[in-house]
């Protein structure tokens, strides 16, 4: 498996794999990987020739008071992870690979963005957005593999692949969960033992707000105040949305008619703000 630094390598690699007629899957994360990145690189080996994973911790996307500095990071574990998946590279750039200090172009997206996570995280999804166009810049990948856990993120990425003519498809993968439930999370790690247990209200309240639309509640307000009625229940957790919006455009939907997404944040103390969701198909 090969570790690139710089976009140079990236470029010249990708382009060789090109040449031969093979097809390139990516996989953006910040590092730290868990069972949940592993699925998007089997997912990624499964349908492409070659796949790259990005590990950078991608400034732009915290706000000031946000844990970058604090984000748990181990490359050496992620490039073993990278390794058992067959991985063909790692592409692992220094801020200042991916930001001269002339930078000063952005991609910026308005109302998927404006609800949810980016009311609370207002630059976040700028810096996401910018730094995907960046690394499909850089890796001109056929196809990239996201979490269905960042449902907001996913759905983004999607309308700016659309909204600007990106030649490749985006994948969403299935959340992965601990065996008690929990969604896998990078910032996980920051809970203590009794924080972890508390954190469990996130996916008692998924599972809650899912049987209730599976079994034909179709009073999105229902179910959103079943789901925050048990998530109060736990003190350790603060609420900083639970909402159902549509699959595609991320706006507030009042009767569920179509394809939606039930998205909730919860801060877990001070430690650690944690996010969760369900998407959900009315029967025709
Ligand atoms: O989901 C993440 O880990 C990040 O937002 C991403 C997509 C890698 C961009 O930095």
């Amino acid at each position: 498996m090969k570790i690139a630094y710089t976009v140079k390598e990236v470029r010249e690699q990708v382009k060789a794999w090109k040449k031969e007629g093979l097809t390139v899957g990516l996989v953006p994360t910040m590092g730290y990987l868990h069972e949940g990145h592993a699925s998007l690189m089997k997912k990624g080996v499964e349908q492409c020739d070659k796949v790259v994973v990005s590990v950078f911790l991608n400034p732009m996307q915290f706000g000031p008071t946000e844990d970058l500095a604090s984000y748990p990071r181990d490359f050496e574990a992620d490039c073993k992870l990278c390794e058992e998946m067959g991985v063909a590279m790692v592409f692992h750039p220094e801020p200042e690979e991916m930001y001269s200090p002339n930078f000063c172009s952005y991609v910026d997206m308005s109302v998927l963005t404006e609800d949810l996570c980016g009311k609370s995280r207002p630059v976040h999804f700028r810096g996401v957005c910018t730094v995907c166009n960046k690394l499909f810049n850089i890796a001109q990948p056929d196809k990239a593999f996201f979490g269905e856990k960042d449902a907001q993120q996913l759905a983004i990425i999607k309308r700016m692949v659309e909204d600007l003519n990106m030649d490749l498809e985006i994948v969403g993968c299935p959340i992965i969960r601990e065996e008690d439930g929990l969604a896998k999370s990078s910032r996980n790690t920051y809970l203590n033992e009794s924080e972890r247990q508390a954190a469990l209200i996130l996916s008692k309240s998924i599972f809650l707000g899912k049987k209730m639309a599976e079994e034909g509640e179709t009073d999105a307000t229902k179910i959103v105040a079943a789901m925050t009625e048990l998530i109060e229940t736990e003190p350790q957790a603060h609420i900083d949305y639970v909402k159902v919006v549509d699959g595609l455009t991320m706006q507030p939907v009042d009767v569920i008619e179509g394809p939606i997404v039930t998205a909730i944040a919860v801060y877990i103390n001070k430690t650690a703000r944690l996010i969760d969701n369900f998407h959900f198909t009315p029967a025709e």
